[in-house]
């Protein structure tokens, strides 16, 4: 699903539109702030859709099972350790790479280039931003696509890697599709014998250094919110337990942070220039008021926005790092998913963006001290397996201040 090209993208709002809507729509809710353009390819992709999640009844575990801990537990035995302490430079600088998960070629190639930069950049800490094994997740907690899609490819960068799970991983009968959460279990499952994979559980927070936080990554889990078949196991609908639980412990945890700087980490972007265009939109489509990832724009609106610094998220395989502005609350979106893949060369959208690049393979390299947050995009020529610094953005003001300390 994620490649499928039949999916025209769909309008999305400008600044001045979703300013607009949202002061017409309060009264409506936030699914009415979509377009309500009806696409006359959509009966068709609904009807795909249905079969889809006829499909996915043959595949569906079962209810209530194993629902996610927000408490992180240890990582796997000689797990690499979390950086106590800032680099030569001041700074944690850290890996981001997003939709790496092919085994192809092109993985081991942004992997080569990234992994030349670490002992330079000082890099302690990598980010997986979801898709870590396509097409449709591991098999079982050691499937060899564990190997083959992440353990080989990433020899060499030997950091703990805060991964989060993407619709391909939580897929089951149709790849992409989302459609089976429960696979994910699988990922956090893995991290318990892996010394790289960082999973504890399927959302949960990391703050650096651990006593005084300078930095908390919060990683979470966008798929029921935003799959391409309708959730039929109730423990995982948009409004079932789990995802009640997770935006609960997110906006806590939000809340509780001691850290200048938060960040959160999720593979189903806010906003997004690519093909798949923005939560609340996504691709076009809409099955009962779901697959559009409406419920998703409303927790990023309601929970994220104002109060995370930013947003680093992949599934479009592109590279963007969007503007700030008013809709966001002050939080950045940043979209870094072409680790592996690449995408048609075309913005679909217009938010305001730093810069941004459709066309190449890449991924970015975050620089966290007490001034400043620094964003450094790279592209990869994969055939010579080296990267090129193509973007540098700066940060210096944190939009939330931490939560107080209590002694
Ligand atoms: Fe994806």
């Amino acid at each position: 699903m994620c490649n499928d090209e039949l999916i025209p993208p769909q309008a999305d709002m400008t600044e001045r539109e979703w300013l607009r809507a949202g002061s017409e729509a309060t009264a409506e809710g936030p699914s009415m702030r979509t377009t309500g353009r009806v696409p006359q390819w959509v009966n068709r992709r609904t009807l795909l859709g249905g079969a889809m999640a006829g499909a996915a009844l043959t595949v569906l575990p079962s209810p209530g099972q194993s629902p996610a801990s927000a408490a992180p537990r240890l990582g796997g035995p000689r797990a690499f350790p979390f950086p106590e302490h800032p680099n030569g430079k001041g700074e944690f600088a850290v890996l981001v790479t997003g939709d790496a998960g092919t085994g192809d070629e092109a993985q081991y190639a942004v992997a080569a280039a990234a992994r030349d930069l670490c002992q330079a950049e000082g890099i302690s800490l990598a980010v997986g931003l979801g898709d870590n094994i396509y097409e449709n997740g591991p098999e079982s907690d050691d499937d060899s696509e564990f190997q083959d899609k992440f353990e080989k490819p990433n020899s060499g960068i030997d950091v703990p890697w805060l991964m989060v799970l993407g619709n391909h991983d939580c897929s089951g009968l149709i790849p992409g599709s989302g459609g089976d959460p429960s696979r994910g279990d699988r990922e956090v499952a893995y991290a318990a014998t892996s010394r790289r994979w960082y999973m504890p559980s399927r959302y949960y927070s990391v703050p650096l250094p651990a006593a005084d936080p300078l930095v908390e990554f919060f990683a979470i889990d966008t798929i029921p919110w935003s799959s391409y078949v309708a959730q039929l196991d109730p423990h995982y609908r948009w409004d079932g337990p789990y995802m009640r639980e997770q935006r609960s412990w997110l906006d806590g945890a939000l809340r509780a942070s001691r850290a200048r700087w938060k960040i959160v980490i999720g593979h189903h972007p806010y906003l997004n220039n690519g093909k798949h265009g923005s939560a609340g939109s996504y691709d076009g489509f809409e099955i009962g008021n779901y697959t559009s990832g409406v419920h998703l724009k409303d927790m990023y609106e309601k929970v994220v926005c104002g109060r995370a610094d930013l947003i680093l998220s992949g599934h479009d395989h592109t590279l963007q790092i969007l503007e700030p502005t008013a809709r966001t609350g002050g939080t950045r979106q940043v979209v870094c998913g072409a680790s592996a893949k690449t995408e048609d060369g075309t913005a679909h959208f217009g938010h305001p963006a730093a810069w941004q690049n459709f066309s190449d393979h890449g991924f970015m390299v975050l620089k966290v001290s007490g001034a400043r947050l620094t964003i450094d995009a790279y592209t990869v020529d994969v055939a010579n397996r080296k990267a090129t610094l193509a973007h540098r953005t700066h940060q210096t003001g944190p939009v939330a201040a931490p939560a107080r300390t209590h002694a």
